[in-house]
């Protein structure tokens, strides 16, 4: 069926306001509301025997692939490393026979990931892969599947292909810490009910549209914009990083904010904007530290926390977004979303071609 852009100017617009809708859609498939508890179809491995996880993908696919890493020791006390595909092979990594290796893509079909895949197997790794697209090619592959429910994603840019994918992410953890028997029955409960706020709390975040739209005005007379995050931030950090380059071609970099003292912060001037991802957690105060040392050399501080997380900060920050307060395993997913829309506007500021940006390919399906 022919897709449409409906009221929206990009199909990248109107992706990022179906998130709501299609992450509510991922969960209802693999989350019981009644007994708030994770149903996995059948995976061909057992996932409270496996070893380890290696966790495999591109781009914005490897951002999720590295939430998830974090998310499988943290919830299931599985050990996991996120592996960038086109590296994948060529590390020569040692892995335990009868491991899980984990496919993450929207389109099914990125070289890099399929052949990092082909490999797995002869590796005599369990593959599972997370997948959008029906009938791909790592799906013919796999031994097991669990498919994102976005819908088709036309912008070159993934947004709700991203969201979703941390949705199914967060339920196969889940499922993988009640197998091994790291996860008790009320902490699941717990997630789970974190994980089904998310999309209420979403649509809040789409009301925000004005405030990021103002945020943009700034970003796009940068020519470089640092993002900074700790934790699941940091890798939210990257993925923002990755969106504005990709759409608006400002460079940008997503760095562990503890790291920033280590070499980003010489960047720092009035000419930087720095975006901070703090959700409230236990590695909120830390981040808030390095908004103080970012403050103290010039920078131009826009932070995306919680109302207290906001009001806090704000005598040190030039921008606050203050984001509806989530559980702290749930904030990569909602936090994504302003990251996506501040990138957008600084798109359409700039007058780009938003859905099909130079030189970018939606699949890349060359080396
Ligand atoms: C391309 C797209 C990205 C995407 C990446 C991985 O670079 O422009 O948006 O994240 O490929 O694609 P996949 O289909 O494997 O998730």
């Amino acid at each position: 069926a022919m897709v449409g852009k409906g009221n929206y100017r990009h199909f990248m617009e109107k992706e990022i306001h179906e998130q709501p809708a299609v992450i509510g859609d991922t969960l209802k498939s693999y989350i019981d509301p009644a007994t708030r508890t994770v149903t996995l179809p059948d995976l061909g491995v057992d996932l409270g025997r496996i070893p380890r996880v290696s966790i495999v993908a591109c781009g914005t696919s490897l951002y999720a692939g590295q939430v998830a890493r974090d998310w499988f020791e943290q919830v299931a006390r599985l050990p996991a490393v996120a592996e960038i595909a086109s590296e994948f092979r060529y590390r020569e990594p040692v892995l335990d026979p009868g491991a899980m290796a984990l496919f993450i893509s929207q389109s099914g079909e990125t070289i890099d990931t399929l052949a990092a895949l082909r490999w797995a197997k002869t590796q005599n790794q369990r593959i599972v892969s997370v997948i959008n697209a029906r009938e791909s090619a790592m799906e013919r592959e796999s031994d097991g599947v669990l498919h994102t429910l976005a819908g088709p994603e036309i912008g070159v840019a993934s947004t709700k292909a991203f969201t979703t994918q941390l949705a199914v992410l967060a339920c196969l953890v889940i499922g993988t810490g009640r197998a091994r028997g790291t996860l008790s029955p009320a902490r699941e409960a717990e997630l789970t009910s974190a994980l089904i706020e998310v999309p209420a709390r979403a649509a809040e975040v789409l009301e925000m549209d004005a405030a990021l739209r103002a945020m943009a005005e700034e970003v796009a007379e940068a020519r470089d914009v640092l993002y900074l995050g700790r934790g699941t931030a940091w890798t939210i950090a990257m993925e923002g990083a990755l969106k504005l380059k990709e759409i608006s071609y400002i460079h940008a970099e997503g760095y562990p904010a503890g790291e920033m003292k280590h070499g980003p912060i010489a960047l720092i001037d009035e000419q930087v904007p720095v975006v901070v991802i703090a959700p409230a957690g236990p590695l909120f105060e830390k981040t808030a530290s390095n908004v103080q040392e970012v403050h103290a050399r010039g920078g131009r501080v826009i932070l995306m926390s919680d109302k207290a997380g906001c009001e806090r900060l704000a005598p040190l920050c030039a921008h606050t977004l203050a984001l509806p307060s989530v559980h702290p395993f749930v904030a990569p997913i909602l936090y994504a979303i302003p990251a996506q829309l501040l990138a957008y506007h600084v798109a359409v500021l700039k007058g780009t071609d938003v859905d099909q940006p130079r030189n970018l390919a939606k699949s890349v399906t060359v080396e």
